[in-house]
């Protein structure tokens, strides 16, 4: 059975190319490398033994995702990653956002409607929710204004779909992640920001390998156990292995109605101080890091009520924070040392 994961070479994409084929499937990738590597799929191959096709374009370009929709009309189904996820620099390139994760998502719409293809698994984020006003956070939570052009997109993006079932016969299942981190066990595979990255975890492993002088904890006077944020990090091998249930779900003709929505997360919240705490103790690294200002647009706290998700799917986070932090550091490790020898 062939799934296109647009995507597929980004970090939860390739993730879930690994989950996928593992479980039988056929996987087409479709990616135009703008935030990753051709050599991914390598990397992919070294760990399942199959090497998933990989097509290089733009789905902004409504041509050749027409055309290659024609050639590949045989897909059951897509899991639609591609897209821009930087929230600091959608503030500042608002419409490159809305481009790149609109049109993207309208054309492959578009095609899956010429196609007869009829379902489609998309990215979301727990970003839709804001910062809640209750906590655990359950899919019932209002959405709140966006903090920023890309969080918009996802609410957009969310919009877009549930108008499109409507009036066709596309099935749509959107996962909104939480925070997810880690990397597969082999370190074949994980997180590679370009430049410097603003997620805390790879910031995080960067600094204890020495290319970052220190880490900058963005604020310490929050209403927090510590003072600082509260997140739910899940590791992404857990993510990845979601969105197989939900391809699953989705073939299996077993979804309730023609648009669903999933939270992605473990349940349990950490503090960007307990996260560090974690690494250090899985490292027995000492982190450089200093509490400075605050960060603009970050919530105070937000972790997920899986419940829904736990007992609609049959998928439940396997994997603790410890887990997560010791995978991402041997991902890095691995990947630094690789990086050297070439
Ligand atoms: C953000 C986005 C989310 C997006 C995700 C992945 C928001 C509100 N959320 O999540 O939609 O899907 O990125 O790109 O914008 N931190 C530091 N120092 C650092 C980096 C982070 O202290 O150098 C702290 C942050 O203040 C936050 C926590 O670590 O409390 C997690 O930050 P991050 O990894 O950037 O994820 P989010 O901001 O939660």
């Amino acid at each position: 059975m062939k799934i296109l994961v647009t995507g597929g070479t980004g970090y939860i994409g390739s993730h879930t190319v690994v989950e996928l084929q593992n479980q039988g499937f056929e996987v087409v990738i479709v990616d135009n490398l703008s935030n990753s590597s051709e050599e991914i799929v390598g990397q992919i191959e070294k760990i399942t033994g199959i090497r998933p096709i990989l097509e290089v374009f733009d789905l902004v370009n409504r041509e050749k995702t027409a055309d290659f929709f024609k050639r590949n009309s045989d897909i059951k189904g897509v899991i639609h990653f591609a897209a821009s996820k930087a929230v600091g620099e959608s503030v500042v390139k608002p419409l490159e956002y809305y481009r790149n994760n609109l049109v993207s998502l309208m054309n492959i719409l578009e095609s899956m409607k010429e196609n007869q293809i009829p379902y489609i698994v998309f990215s979301s984020s727990c970003t839709v929710y804001g910062q809640p006003d209750e906590l655990p956070v359950s899919e019932k939570a209002p959405i709140k204004k966006a903090e920023s052009p890309y969080g918009n997109t996802k609410q957009i993006s969310e919009e877009i779909l549930q108008d499109t079932i409507k009036t066709s016969e596309i099935k749509t299942i959107a996962l909104r992640y939480f925070n997810p981190i880690g990397a597969h066990e082999s370190a074949l595979i994980g997180e590679l920001p370009l430049g410097v990255p603003n997620n805390l975890v790879p910031f995080i492993t960067q600094t204890a390998i020495g290319i970052r002088k220190e880490l900058k904890v963005f604020g310490g006077d929050y209403p927090t156990i510590d003072g600082t944020p509260i997140r739910d990090y899940i590791h992404v091998v857990d993510l990845a292995k979601a969105h197989v249930v939900a391809v699953r779900r989705m073939i299996e003709d077993k979804m309730k109605n023609g648009f669903e929505v999933f939270n992605l997360g473990t349940g349990k919240g950490y503090s960007v101080l307990e996260v560090i705490n974690a690494f250090e103790k899985i490292s027995g690294e000492k982190l450089r890091y200093k509490i400075v200002d605050r960060r603009e647009g970050d919530v105070i706290e937000v972790w997920a009520d899986p419940t829904f998700s736990n007992e609609e799917l049959g998928w439940k986070a396997e994997k603790g924070i410890e887990e997560m932090v010791a995978s991402a550091w041997k991902w890095e490790q691995a990947y630094r040392k690789n990086e050297l020898l070439k």
